[in-house]
């Protein structure tokens, strides 16, 4: 199984469009890596690729890997994409793939219900792009040779369908991990989670590769930055610092954290709050960067 990272930030991305905070300017500046909104690649044969999450920067994300490159006047080596949430940073990239192009496209039905009530995603033509509605803990084939389950975790609806309360502990289709299993590897892909219970961590419990949510080191740091109101809890993200807790003595090959806000002192490699979490034995995830499984 090869995974390549498309895009390590979170939503916004580093630089993000109206951010003049210490990162953002250190970003712009190429004091510290630019970073591109969230999303990975996986292939199990190098040849057929499924994209993880859609996000606004796909085009470019594409251009800048060799492996996605077109192999004909309009061939295409992506055979499908999967999202794992409704959210505006996973699922936008999807009308950059309007050009007429066949490929599978898999989310929970919950989420399908949220994509389609867009009339504008009606600009993926169904006929090409077959919508497929994935029940959760049940496998499927994803990409030739690579098989995928999506499970719940803890998290919440999308931000543009939040009602007057939020649920950020909601456990079902609205955010959804994959396990993806190819030559008997496997590896997990969580880059939206709210809480660690003890059922997850076992789910979690001896994966060759965890990819996890480490949009933000501590809760209150958007807060106390200045970049917003909400704690990372209220945004349905639980904190890198409690996840290196909740994950110290869950045994996993590799750990990696994706999905990083621009707030997060992991996008700065100098960091003291990196050489904790590498410590801690989490490598911190670039765009670019492969994982050979
Ligand atoms: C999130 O991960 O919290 C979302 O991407 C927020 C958003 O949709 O802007
Ligand atoms: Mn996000
Ligand atoms: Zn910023």
């Amino acid at each position: 199984m090869r995974i390549l990272i498309l895009g390590a930030a979170a939503g916004g991305g580093l630089p993000q469009w109206n951010c003049g905070c210490a990162h953002c300017d250190a970003a712009r500046a190429g004091r510290i890596p630019a970073l591109t909104q969230s999303s990975i690649a996986v292939s199990a044969n190098g040849m057929d690729w499924a994209v993880i999450n859609a996000s606004p920067d796909i085009r470019g994300q594409m251009a800048a890997t060799p492996a996605l490159h077109p192999t004909g006047p309009r061939d295409m080596p992506l055979h499908s994409v999967l999202v794992t949430n409704g959210d505006i940073d996973h699922v936008a990239g999807l009308l950059t793939l309007r050009e007429s192009q066949p490929f599978e496209l898999f989310a929970t039905p919950t989420i399908h219900v949220a994509l389609d009530a867009n009339p504008m995603l009606a600009a993926v033509n169904p006929a090409l792009v077959p919508r497929r509605a994935v029940t959760l803990d049940q496998l499927f084939d994803l990409a030739p040779g690579l098989s995928a389950t999506l499970f719940a975790v803890p998290g919440k609806v999308p931000l543009y369908l939040e009602g007057d309360t939020v649920d950020t502990g909601l456990i079902g289709e609205n955010t959804v991990g994959v396990e993806l299993t190819a030559g008997g590897r496997r590896a997990l892909y969580i880059p939206g989670c709210a809480d660690l219970p003890g059922w997850l961590r076992d789910r979690i419990s001896g994966a060759d590769a965890l990819l996890f949510d480490g949009t933000l080191w501590d809760d209150d740091e958007m807060i106390r930055a200045g970049l917003g109101r909400k704690t990372g809890r209220r945004m349905g993200h639980m904190a890198a610092t409690d996840s290196i807790a909740a994950l110290a003595d869950v045994p996993v090959a590799r750990r990696i954290f994706v999905h990083l806000n621009n707030s997060n002192p992991l996008v700065d490699p100098a960091s003291p709050q990196t050489a904790q979490a590498v410590a801690a034995g989490w490598h911190i995830a670039r765009d670019g960067e492969r994982i050979d499984l």
